[in-house]
């Protein structure tokens, strides 16, 4: 199945797919894009010798729009769209041409701390000011809400001992670079249902 990774920042999430064994043989990513004209996930993208792209709505220099981004898709057979630190909200008009083929990474337990400008370090900030005592990961589809598209799997971690947002952060990195590879996996298999409006992940083997 080939993939595409849309990125805006580092790029840890791209390079965790990119080495998941799991993911040998079953996915390949075809395209990275991101809302920037240069990233440092750019550099991981060039390093993989994957194709990279800058994208945005309207017509601008060294961007593509996402209108032609979708014709590029189709004709690359993307069977899957994957926003790995992606900060910007997906075109509804690009959401509708993939329906339930869109997945993003948000680093806590959705649908707490989620939503417009929850984003980086800003979410385990709220995060550490709650005082709560697990945080995490989710992955979930994306519909025309930021975050609010339905949870397809979380990974949580208790936060209990942490002194700063930073360590939170740390952690539930951690779990994202797991978390999300696993997803594609299990798409890449099948192995994920949506039933009565919500997602099951088939254990069948
Ligand atoms: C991750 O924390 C992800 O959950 C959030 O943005 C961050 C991306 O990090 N959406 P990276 O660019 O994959 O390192």
């Amino acid at each position: 199945m080939n993939i595409a990774v849309f990125v805006s920042g580092k790029g840890s999430n791209l390079e965790a797919i990119l080495a998941s064994a799991e993911l040998k043989g079953l996915c390949d990513v075809s395209m990275v894009c991101s809302d920037k004209l240069d990233c440092p996930a750019f550099e991981i993208a060039k390093r993989y010798k994957i194709p990279f792209l800058s994208v945005c709505e309207s017509e601008k220099d060294g961007f593509v729009t996402f209108n032609k981004l979708h014709q590029i898709f189709t004709e690359k057979e993307i069977g899957l769209i994957v926003l790995a630190g992606f900060l910007k909200l997906m075109p509804k008009e690009f959401v509708r041409a993939f329906p339930n083929k869109i997945i993003n990474i948000h680093p806590a337990l959705l649908p707490s701390f989620g939503g417009k400008g929850m984003y980086g370090i800003r979410v385990h900030e709220a995060v550490f000011r709650s005082s709560a005592k697990v945080s995490g990961a989710t992955v979930h589809f994306v519909n025309e809400i930021y975050d609010e598209g339905l949870i397809i799997d979380q990974a949580a971690v208790s936060i209990e001992d942490v002194e700063s947002p930073e360590e939170i952060a740390q952690r539930v990195l951690q779990l994202e670079h797991v978390l999300l590879p696993s997803v594609i996996v299990k798409f890449a298999q099948r192995k994920i249902e949506i039933k009565n409006n919500r997602v099951y992940l088939t254990k069948k083997s």
